[in-house]
């Protein structure tokens, strides 16, 4: 039998803690991102460069790569929406970024305050000043079945999206199901029409659980060939402009669903169930694992 690679994507500290009511203080934020790297997790995303009116939780993203960015082994990337936050990300030790657009005009409006053709425009600036310092650049796509707002979302429109993030030079196009409404009835079409225009290799999927269709939509997704997985450690997360938003899919679970695949992670089991129950322990409440639930019973 032949054995398949994929490589998770954790964003637990960025999409997971920028949806928590309560603060999280930096040095559990920074023991988090330690813990996730240190399981054999080879890309956290460790924060976001946006505006602290917007996503107070992220506030602290400057002390956070203050520490992360001297941490020896693993890539720690971190959202920007504009050159601003681009600059700030690097002159505080980021070495790659991650810009955020969405494939529904009503979402791009109510996430970044501009049209998606604008924000593909303020995204050009911020590609060009990356690619000439050689700081590599993920390109996300909200929306990409269903929107808060609009309702469903065509594959043509995210196609549209993934083509402009191409083209601006992203090395890895994240495809979200922002509100989790998607089934491999919708996400099938969905990256039929993607992989027109964009290479699957530079292919990634972020399934947010809120109907609990993820893990479904993950094997299709790894069926058609996508080797790149985003999931949050105890299935923290959401995004607070998206109401009703439930965390990503839970890393724990995806590593299970991988292992019983015969997919190849390198994570460290153990080490993530450990990193998942101390930020639960943190946070006062029970993980959004069903893996680490199961596991705590036996
Ligand atoms: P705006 O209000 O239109 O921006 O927000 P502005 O340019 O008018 O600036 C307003 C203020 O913000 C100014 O400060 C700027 O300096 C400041 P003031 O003069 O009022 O004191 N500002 C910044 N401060 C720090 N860092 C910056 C920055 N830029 C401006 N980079 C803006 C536009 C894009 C800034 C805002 O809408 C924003 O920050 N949005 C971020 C929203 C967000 O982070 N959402 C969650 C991430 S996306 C997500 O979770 C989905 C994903 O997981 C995939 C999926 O699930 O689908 C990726
Ligand atoms: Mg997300």
């Amino acid at each position: 039998k032949e054995r398949f690679k994929s490589s998770i994507v954790e964003v637990g500290p960025r999409d997971g803690l920028q949806n928590e009511k309560k603060m999280v203080p930096t040095h559990v934020k920074v023991e988090l991102i330690q813990r996730l790297a240190a399981a054999g997790l080879p890309v956290v995303e460790a924060t976001s460069f946006v505006s602290p009116k917007w996503v107070p939780q992220l506030a602290d993203a400057k002390a956070v790569m203050a520490t992360v960015s001297s941490f020896g082994k693993g890539r720690f990337p971190v959202l920007v929406p504009n050159l601003k936050g681009f600059e700030a990300a690097i002159s505080s030790g980021a070495k790659e970024v991650a810009i955020f657009a969405a494939a529904s005009e009503s979402f791009s409006q109510a996430n970044i305050n501009c049209s998606i053709d604008q924000s593909l425009e303020r995204y050009r600036e911020v590609c060009e000043a990356a690619l000439q310092q050689d700081v590599p650049v993920r390109g996300y796509i909200s929306c990409v079945v269903g929107c808060p707002i609009e309702g469903p979302v065509s594959p043509q429109q995210v196609a549209y999206v993934a083509k402009e993030l191409l083209k601006l030079g992203c090395y890895e196009i994240s495809l979200g199901d922002t509100i989790g409404v998607g089934t491999p009835g919708t996400i099938v079409p969905m990256l039929e029409a993607v992989m027109e225009v964009v290479p699957t290799e530079k292919l990634a999927v972020h399934f947010h659980d809120t109907y609990g269709q993820a893990l479904s939509n993950i094997t299709v997704a790894l069926q058609m060939g996508v080797a790149a997985v985003d999931s949050s450690v105890a299935g923290l997360g959401g995004c607070p402009y998206a109401k009703g938003a439930s965390g990503n899919v839970a890393t724990e679970d995806v590593v299970y669903l991988l292992n019983g695949l015969g997919v190849q992670s390198n994570v460290d089991f153990g080490k993530i169930l450990s990193a998942g129950e101390f930020i639960s322990q943190q946070l006062g409440r029970q993980s959004g694992s069903k893996t680490a639930v199961a596991l705590s019973r036996s």
